[in-house]
């Protein structure tokens, strides 16, 4: 037998997998398709979620089993460092900074005895009212893209295999277990699927499947999307695991459809089962020996790979990761509205602050379900503040129930801040049984908290309202009498920290919308959190709002500064294989800033139904006060190809284009050139 050793490459690990396929039995085969046991351990543990769960290995083939914890809010066995949800990071549109959110959660994750992260949630935004939105990065699949590749990178340097999910097309919640999804090809391959290809070309090392079923099956059986297109035309070499609670329906259906492990525990892929199917002829030995040939390979792929460092104890959830959680925090809260410029607060002009709503002064970081990281102690809005300012201003404290102290209250302030918003009930993984999360019913704010808002602002012209969400709040009822608007999210342990840096202008806000928050929810895709049944179209997000000529209360990409940014010299370069935008991007302001300067490509002169334009490259970028830089944004040929059905490859058109560069996707805020290929 071949020794297990660090450093093998991978046609060392080849051949002893290849080995161990030949000496192993049937049944130690079938034992690499599924987790061992969790109900046990969630016994023993008092609750879910405390520890990594095995699943597959062989001790007498010397295989270490992975090992699973969730994400992606950090990892989230308690004492890891709990980050601003995904969407927050989105907002930030740094993918460095994603990046090394994934080193801090690769090393925590291997501190706490894991290997494998099930955290990287790609799933599109197709809705606002999507209960999980806050786990995945916003509408866009070239956001998604970038995004799922950065966390992928930072989480699997640290030699922990990442798994991104749920494949595919998982964006209702409530309808999760039953609803079938219908598309055409074309939406498929290009709006639903290219963020988790992108992925996988990055070597991301696992799949989860997802719930939901896409044309009539189940993903978790759907051997279209886990064979043919996954581990056919995309050529994945790791695994795929199913989602939990359902994700399999029967043995037959998983192990035909491409799926190679059953998560948390063998139900349907038990050793007799399996065995029956085999006999019946309606599985193949083959199929086994490719499943348990790739759970064995990714996992040695990783755990003999050579460690970057040591993963002790000490690292989880500290003082250096809760820095990348407070910069996390500062970087994705999005300024919408600022007019008098009443932020950034100047602490020497105030002598009384009063700060209103629960959400002010609970724990609030986002959804209760599989995200959830456990904490003990997270700095709340008002602590936020009140430490800022230490004795130097007065600051007040009311919950809001009684309005008739919130009239008083509001008229004695210089300045009102009203933190309202969305908590873990609102939205989140929908679990029944809990009482928690689900889709939204509705985009707005709860009447009450409209109630207030409206309440303060008669009273305070120096309102300020910190919403509190992880997706588009539609805010037409109340945005026109109130000067700031603040999109804050579920800002992790550091979140009020980071609120009072923006407030007091410690912190410019450089995040923008990485979704559209629309006037009227009429203008969104249809949507229906019970649908046994749906069918997604090419356009939704930005897209259809460009294309129905519909205005949005905040574009996608939009978010305002403490300074202005100005666009001039656009330019464009067509060189081999790539397109070259460059601009000249000015901070105008008093202070310095971040822009995230966008690139978008136009396709009014195709010969076929495209959008007007899509997102095709993004950076962020610090500025000095006054200071101009020169901005290239690079765009490979083939992001600009569209799917032929009928051909069934990408084909780039022969036609003129438009390449536009600006501050937000609003489109007469845009530069535009023209070019061709
Ligand atoms: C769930 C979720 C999934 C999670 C898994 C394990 O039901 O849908 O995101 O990773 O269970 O907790």
């Amino acid at each position: 037998m071949i020794e297990i050793k660090k450093g093998m490459n991978e046609s060392e690990i080849d051949d002893y997998v290849n080995y161990v396929l030949e000496h192993m039995s049937l049944e130690e085969k079938i034992a690499q398709m599924s987790g061992n046991g969790l109900f046990m351990k969630v016994i023993e543990d008092k609750g879910f979620g405390k520890r990594a769960y095995d699943a597959a290995g062989s001790k007498k083939f010397n295989i270490p089993p992975f090992k699973f914890t969730d994400g992606p809010r950090g990892v989230i066995i308690p004492g890891s460092t709990c980050f601003p949800v995904s969407m927050a990071r989105a907002a930030s549109w740094d993918i460095d900074l994603e990046q090394r959110v994934g080193d801090v959660i690769g090393k925590e994750v291997r501190a706490h005895g894991g290997n494998l992260f099930g955290g990287v949630c790609i799933n599109l935004l197709r809705h606002p009212a999507w209960g999980r939105a806050q786990e995945t990065y916003g509408e866009d699949p070239f956001l998604l893209s970038e995004f799922g590749v950065a966390l992928t990178r930072g989480v699997q340097k640290h030699n922990v295999m990442a798994t991104a999910k749920h494949f595919a097309a998982n964006s209702i919640e409530n309808a999760r277990f039953k609803v079938n999804v219908k598309m055409d090809e074309r939406t498929l391959r290009e709006v639903y699927l290219p963020h988790f290809k992108r992925c996988i070309e990055e070597g991301c090392a696992t799949i989860m499947s997802a719930y939901n079923k896409i044309r009539g099956k189940y993903c978790g059986h759907n051997n279209y999307l886990l064979r043919d297109i996954l581990k056919g035309d995309w050529n994945f070499k790791g695994f795929v695991h199913s989602d939990w609670m359902y994700g399999v329906k029967d043995t037959v259906g998983g192990v035909a459809g491409g799926l190679d492990v059953e998560m948390p525990r063998a139900k349907y892929f038990k050793v007799k089962k399996i065995k029956n199917a085999l006999e019946a002829g309606k599985i193949t030995e083959a199929m086994i020996d490719d499943a348990a040939g790739r759970v064995m390979r990714t996992i040695l792929n990783y755990v003999t790979k050579e460690d970057p460092q040591n993963y002790e104890n000490e690292l989880i959830g500290c003082k250096e990761h809760y820095k990348v959680a407070l910069e996390t925090a500062e970087k994705g809260m999005v300024l919408l509205k600022n007019e008098n410029e009443i932020l950034p607060l100047n602490k020497n002009k105030i002598s009384k602050l009063v700060v209103f709503g629960k959400y002010a002064k609970v724990k609030n970081t986002g959804d209760h379900g599989s995200s959830n990281v456990a904490v003990k102690k997270v700095i709340t809005p008002l602590m936020g503040i009140k430490r800022y300012l230490g004795d130097s201003i007065e600051v007040v404290y009311d919950d809001g129930k009684d309005q008739k102290s919130v009239k008083n209250t509001a008229k004695e302030a210089d300045v009102a801040i009203i933190v309202v918003g969305l908590n873990y009930k609102d939205e989140g993984e929908y679990i029944k049984e809990f009482r928690t999360g689900g889709d939204r019913d509705t985009l707005s704010l709860h009447d009450k908290d409209i109630e207030l808002i409206n309440t303060v602002s008669a009273e305070n012209k120096n309102s300020i309202v910190v919403l509190i969400g992880g997706s588009a709040i539609t805010m037409e009822e109340w945005k026109d009498q109130i000067p700031s608007i603040l999109m804050a999210w579920y800002s992790g342990v550091e979140g009020g920290n980071a609120l009072a840096k923006i407030l007091f202008g410690d912190i410019n806000p450089g995040g923008k919308l990485p979704f559209t928050i629309p006037k009227d929810p009429k203008h969104l895709p249809y949507f229906d959190k019970n649908a046994d049944e749906i069918e997604y179209g090419y356009y939704h997000g930005y897209t259809l709002f460009d294309k129905n000529g519909y205005e949005p209360a905040f574009p996608f990409g939009f978010g305002l500064s403490y300074v202005t940014f100005s666009y001039s010299d656009l330019q464009v370069d067509v060189k081999n294989d790539k397109v070259i935008g460059t601009v000249d991007v000015k901070n105008t302001g008093k202070i310095a800033g971040d822009e995230v300067v966008q690139l978008y490509i136009g396709f009014e002169q195709s010969q076929i139904d495209r959008p007007l334009k899509l997102l095709k490259g993004f950076k962020r970028i610090p500025l000095k006060q006054n200071e101009t830089k020169n901005v290239k944004i690079e765009v490979s040929r083939k992001n600009l190809a569209w799917y032929n059905p009928e051909s069934k490859s990408w084909e780039i058109e022969k036609i003129t284009y438009t390449l536009y560069m600006g501050g937000s996707s609003k489109n007469d805020e845009l530069l535009s050139i023209k070019f061709e290929l």
